[in-house]
């Protein structure tokens, strides 16, 4: 029986030489960790004929993308993959089951199962009730190894518990210190995604200091503090380069296009935003009516008032009358479950809008790519002075305790959420990152370059 495996780099060795109860492989995003799990789960099959082995990840599409599919092709010549029970059986008798878990509801399937050894792959996606869960399946009177290796990424709903369990060591009664042990790997310690995917580093190098920090190189204690860090209401200067989002209005040539951004709110903020976007794809953020601290417009305008004073602005102000402008709102008005839908009373005032683009960390990804400045000091959004309430809150927000990578909301997020349905419905690709604050020690971009003959087998 003959399986050719690739060679593993320094930290992947690392993983596949642990023998601890609780392993976690954790840090940057592409450091090589699904990687690792499939040559793990593999040697372990190999090494021990009839055990059993599963893979968890959160969705089946995952599984499939992300594993069984490589795992079909790897395994070919050692291994059948049975659709229906979903794992793969070698010929020596070894199992790998994969099991998706989307909900802590479907804790459930795993109650009563045994397996030898568990993989996690992106734990952070799990709650810590599921991690216990799924666990508990490794028991069994049998003389193979009992382990679970988790993978992690900083962010997501289970940032908390590995962090505590695996980085700052923080245990509760009954659990032992000596058996949790964590491998740190770094997109730089992957020199295979250099030579595969070269702009993967350029993407991540696109985001903020911090979100760089966590995804780059694996640093769990970022996700605190300001949310949009990158954000400069006060320009600052770097020789003769100004870094700020935010100018002085100018005159809106009559042929850039007009887009409109709003989040709903009644009784609460809401945020009306007006963009302007030149040939560029640039962005600027050009007006806004804001249902809050401003003092002429109430907390309790009705969403029947907040459209008349749309469709009015649009009327009367000279960059917006005879303009075609594109809408996009909270897909939370077309809801019409509690009676009529918010969205019919602006249609009535020939408002109209296409609902906003709801997934949210994509979103913000694209509000920081916005927000990045290039080599000259040019972000792809700007704010004119005049739009205070924007200015006033972005750099309010701070990050969810709960869900590291989304913002806290809890703050007046409303601005940035109508910020957030503008940047969806005009995706842009990251640009790099420029910033007189933070220049990384260890280029990843080098690696091209380090790693140009690399080759594996
Ligand atoms: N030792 C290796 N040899 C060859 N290719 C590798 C090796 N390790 C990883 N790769 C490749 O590098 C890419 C990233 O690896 P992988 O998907 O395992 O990273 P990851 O840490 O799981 O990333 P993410 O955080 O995005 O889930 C994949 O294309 C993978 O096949
Ligand atoms: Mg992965």
């Amino acid at each position: 029986m003959d399986l050719i495996l690739p060679q593993p780099s320094e930290r992947q060795k690392d993983f596949l030489r642990e023998r601890h109860r609780f392993v976690a492989f954790g840090g940057a995003r592409g450091g090589g960790k699904s990687f690792a799990v499939r040559m793990k789960a593999k040697l372990l099959c190999l090494a021990y004929p009839g055990i059993r082995v599963c893979i968890v990840r959160k969705t089946y599409p995952e599984l499939k993308s992300n594993h069984i599919d490589a795992l079909a092709a790897e395994l070919a010549s050692v291994a059948v993959y049975r659709s229906t029970s979903r794992e793969f059986a070698f010929i020596n008798g070894s199992r790998i089951f994969m099991r998706a878990c989307r909900t802590d509801g479907e804790l459930t399937k795993f109650q009563g199962t045994e397996y030898d050894v568990v993989f996690i792959d992106e734990a952070t996606q799990f709650s810590e009730e599921a991690f216990r869960t799924i666990s508990a399946t490794v028991r069994g009177v049998n003389s193979f190894p009992k382990r679970v290796y988790l993978t992690c990424n900083p962010g997501g709903v289970g940032h908390g518990w590995v962090k505590r369990l695996f980085i700052d060591r923080r245990f509760k009664p009954g659990e032992r210190p000596g058996d949790y042990s964590f491998i740190k790997s770094l997109v730089t310690d992957n020199p295979a995604l250099a030579l595969s995917d070269p702009d993967y580093a350029e993407r991540l190098r696109a985001l903020p200091p911090k979100l760089r920090r966590a995804w780059l190189e694996g640093d769990w204690d970022v996700f605190d503090g300001q949310f949009f860090e990158e954000f400069r209401d006060v320009p600052e200067h770097y020789g003769d380069r100004l870094f700020t989002h935010v100018i002085e209005p100018f005159e809106i040539p009559r042929e850039w296009q007009i887009y409109r951004s709003y989040d709903f709110g009644y009784g609460k903020p809401f945020d009306v935003s007006w963009w302007a976007v030149d040939f560029d794809g640039r962005a600027y953020l050009i007006l806004q009516l804001y249902g809050a601290s401003s003092p002429n417009v109430g907390l309790k305008w009705t969403p029947d008032r907040q459209f008349e004073e749309i469709a009015k602005i649009e009327r009367e102000h000279r960059w917006l009358k005879g303009k075609n402008i594109y809408g996009v709102a909270d897909p939370s008005i077309w809801d019409s479950s509690r009676g009529d839908a918010i969205i019919d009373s602006a249609e009535r005032r020939f408002i109209s809008f296409e609902p906003g683009d709801n997934a949210r960390i994509a979103g913000w990804m694209q509000c920081h790519y916005r927000l990045a400045f290039d080599g000259e000091g040019r972000p792809m959004v700007y704010f004119f002075n005049t739009c205070r309430e924007a200015i006033r809150t972005l750099p309010l927000l701070v990050y969810s305790k709960t869900s590291p990578e989304d913002l806290d909301t809890d703050g007046e997020d409303h601005f940035a959420d109508s910020f957030r349905y503008f940047c969806m419905s005009r995706p842009i690709a990251p640009r790099r990152a420029e910033s007189a604050h933070e220049r990384l020690p260890d280029d990843p971009l080098d690696l091209r370059v380090r790693y140009g003959k690399y080759v594996y087998s």
